[in-house]
């Protein structure tokens, strides 16, 4: 019989073990495509080892399965701190644990058979996306009755994070999914052309918006004041910046289209709201970072902080990024060249999975009811190779991309291009070489964490720790509306 007084913890564990593996399985296709792009041979010409099969397969195994763990997990743990309750519909909860493992192998499996709907970051095809969709709002159900059953007035900003992540999700997912089945394992959109593209950017973008930013914004607001010790910055301007991000991130899908068939004030709309979209962007990494204002020292001898700290950097650096490859001039150069694949991994590698990674730091040892992690000098070797491989990877796709852009617009005086395509491609091999080495040095360290995590657990089993009876304590009557959290 659980025990109503204390937190449930035993489903945060369960999503923090899944997230674990699952960022070694999807970190561990990025490798193999990173390194096929060096080596092409390497595909051996088996179909299902093909680029274009690994890298959706890639990019769901390291944003749903990863990420998505990551986030489920937290939010469980982050609601019921924040509301001072144990998780309510506690099967339902458990539901989605296995049922969101049950979505991410169907579409771990599919993809390398070549079964997919083709659209980019929704490609698993018409059943699984109906798991997706009853998983979905399964978790929403588990999140807003803990909400409803909260013992504290206030709703802590990270929670108004991750429910706007999951409202968004749920309204992306099943809009852009509508599709009509012709057999088990093919269906066709209802959309077609420019409709379809907009649609599909619309839901590509917001994913970026609400899975890639909004949700792991929850996990900052939440991680970060307790790493620091000491509340938020700025309280207002968080609530302040919620607001803006997500009347703004709707309206900036077009961007993924500049120079398309979509009409051109569709494509400028996007651009502005891009730019715009930079103020809260900023404003939330500044809250963040400034948290730390006081406690810098902590950094010294605190990896989870430092992957914290790190991670709003990157988020700094990707959103200006963004907001400047929007500008349709500079996308112009940056479209189609890895300019945007290294924008893309600033965002991933350096802001998700390292707000992900020294999140999960901190959370382990609370939800195991250990004192630390087993090692601590695994977690800086973790710290280490994570930002090495981050920045080899980043800092060799934008020379890259730079390099691809410019060779590729060069023309000589008679208007003849300057360089065959082959050309751009013989140029960039070495930067290939040194992305996937910057990836070897990443997934490296994502053993480590996992080894890190498998000990600390095996050592709250070897001491007997009933981690799951952590109690929730009584908040007290006048308690300031913003709980801090630092509170286990
Ligand atoms: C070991 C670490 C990683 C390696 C080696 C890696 C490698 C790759 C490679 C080779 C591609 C294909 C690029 C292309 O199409 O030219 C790719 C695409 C992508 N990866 Fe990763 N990746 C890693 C980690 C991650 C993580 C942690 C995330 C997200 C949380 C992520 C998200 C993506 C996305 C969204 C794309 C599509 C980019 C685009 O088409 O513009 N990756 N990655
Ligand atoms: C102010 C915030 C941001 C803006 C304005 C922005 C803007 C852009 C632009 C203009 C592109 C290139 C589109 C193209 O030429 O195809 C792009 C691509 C992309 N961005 Fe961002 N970005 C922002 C933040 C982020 C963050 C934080 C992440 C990840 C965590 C991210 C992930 C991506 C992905 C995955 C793509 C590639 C989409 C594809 O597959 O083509 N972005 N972004």
């Amino acid at each position: 019989m659980p025990n109503p007084n204390a937190y449930n913890d035993q489903v945060v564990r369960l999503f923090l073990l899944a997230s674990a593996i699952w960022g070694i399985v999807g970190m561990l296709v990025g490798m193999y495509a990173a390194a096929e792009l060096a080596w092409p041979a390497l595909n051996l010409d088996i179909p299902w080892l093909t680029f274009s099969r690994l890298r959706p397969a890639h990019t769901f195994g390291v944003i749903f399965a990863f990420g998505g763990s990551a986030l489920m997990g937290t939010c469980y743990y982050v609601v019921q701190r924040t509301g001072y309750t144990r998780l309510a519909l506690e099967k339902l909860a458990t539901f989605t644990f296995w049922g969101w493992q049950l979505v991410c192998v169907l579409a771990l499996v599919t993809m390398p058979l070549g079964i997919t709907q083709s659209k980019e970051y929704a490609e698993p095809e018409w059943f699984i996306d109906i798991l997706i969709a009853v998983v979905w709002v399964s978790f929403g159900a588990v999140f807003f009755a803990t909400i409803a059953r909260r013992r504290v007035r206030h709703i802590y900003v990270a929670n108004w994070y991750y429910g706007a992540f999951i409202i968004a999700v749920a309204l992306l997912h099943i809009v852009n999914n509508v599709a009509v089945p012709v057999s088990m394992f093919k269906s066709y959109p209802v959309y077609s052309g420019a409709v379809d593209a907009m649609v599909q950017w619309w839901y590509g973008h917001n994913a970026v918006a609400f899975f890639l930013t909004a949700g792991f914004l929850g996990m900052m607001y939440y991680f970060v004041p307790r790493q620091a010790q000491q509340p938020l910055w700025s309280y207002r301007f968080s609530i302040v910046n919620f607001w803006a991000l997500i009347s703004v991130y709707m309206w900036a899908g077009s961007h993924h289209l500049l120079y398309t068939a979509l009409p051109d004030w569709v494509q400028s709309v996007g651009m502005a709201f891009s730019l715009i979209l930079l103020m809260p962007s900023w404003g939330s990494a500044a809250n963040g970072l400034f948290t730390f204002n006081g406690s810098w020292h902590r950094l010294r001898n605190d990896p989870a902080a430092k992957f914290m700290v790190i991670a709003l950097v990157f988020y700094a650096a990707a959103t200006l990024e963004g907001s400047m490859m929007a500008i349709k001039t500079v996308n112009s150069l940056s479209h189609y060249t890895d300019w945007t694949v290294a924008h893309v991994h600033s965002g991933s590698l350096g802001w998700v999975a390292m707000i992900t990674i020294g999140s999960l730091y901190a959370m382990a040892p609370r939800a195991l009811g250990r004192p630390a992690m087993y090692s601590h000098k695994a977690m800086e070797l973790h710290f280490w190779l994570h930002l090495t491989g981050t920045l080899l990877y980043v800092i060799a796709m934008w020379t890259a991309g730079v390099t691809e852009g410019l060779m590729w617009r060069a023309t000589n005086p008679d208007g003849s291009l300057t360089y065959p395509f082959i050309d751009s491609l013989l140029a960039i091999k070495p930067l290939y070489v040194l992305r996937w080495f910057g990836g070897v040095l990443i997934w490296l360290g994502m053993w480590v964490m996992a080894w890190n995590l498998w000990f600390t657990a095996s050592d709250a089993r070897r001491k007997i720790i009933k981690p799951s009876m952590v109690p929730v304590p009584e908040p007290e009557p006048n308690q300031h509306p913003v709980p801090l959290p630092v509170a286990s």
